[in-house]
C-alpha cells in the first residue's frame, strides 16, 4: 500500500486521481441526499477539489500540452475543456451564493454533477487518449510539477478553511 503511493504518478495519472475523487464525492452526496441527511460537508468538499483541479490543469497542463502539440486538433479540445472549467466555476460561485438555502443549493449542485461528468467523459476518452501519443510530453515530470502544484493548494485552502474557523468562533 505505502509502496502503491510512493509510486511516481504521470500527469494523467494525477487528473485521473482528480475525476475518481469527484465522482466518489457525488456518489456520496446522491447517497446521502437520497436518505434525507445532510450533505453540507461533501457539497463543500467537492466544490474545493473542482477548483483545485481547475488551477492544476488550466495554469499546468493545458499549456503543457498546447505547446507539445502545435496542432490544431487538440487546440480545440483544450478550448472545449478551458470553457467546461469556465462553466463549472460559474456554478460554483451560484452554489456560494446561495449560502444555507437548500432548496437553491441543490438543484445547482445536480448541475455542477452533470456538467463536471460531462468534463471528465470528454477528457478521458478524447483529450487523454491524444495526449498520450505526444511524444514531445514529459508526462512524468509533468505529473510531478502537478503534484507538487496540488500539495501547495490543498495547504492554501486548509489554511483558508481554519481561517474562515477561527473568524467564525
Ligand atoms: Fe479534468
Amino acid at each position: 500500500m505505502i509502496e502503491e503511493k510512493r509510486k511516481a504518478l504521470d500527469a494523467l495519472d494525477v487528473l485521473m486521481q482528480h475525476h475518481r475523487e469527484v465522482e466518489s464525492l457525488f456518489s456520496e452526496f446522491e447517497y446521502l441526499h437520497k436518505n434525507g441527511r445532510d450533505a453540507t460537508r461533501v457539497m463543500e468538499a467537492a466544490c474545493a477539489e473542482i477548483k483545485i483541479h481547475d488551477a492544476i490543469e488550466n495554469d499546468i497542463f493545458y499549456p503543457a500540452v498546447s505547446d507539445a502539440a502545435g496542432e490544431e486538433g487538440i487546440d480545440a479540445l483544450l478550448d472545449d475543456a478551458e470553457d467546461s472549467h469556465d462553466e463549472a466555476l460559474d456554478l460554483i460561485e451560484d452554489l456560494e451564493d446561495a449560502g444555507a438555502d437548500a432548496a437553491k443549493r441543490h438543484p445547482q449542485f445536480m448541475l455542477l454533477i452533470a456538467q463536471v461528468k460531462q468534463h471528465i467523459m470528454d477528457e478521458e476518452t478524447e483529450l487523454f487518449p491524444r495526449v498520450r501519443k505526444l511524444e514531445q510530453l514529459d508526462l512524468a515530470a509533468l505529473g510531478s510539477e502537478m503534484k507538487a502544484r496540488e500539495t501547495e493548494l490543498v495547504a492554501e485552502a486548509e489554511l483558508a478553511e481554519a481561517g474562515e474557523k477561527s473568524a467564525q468562533a
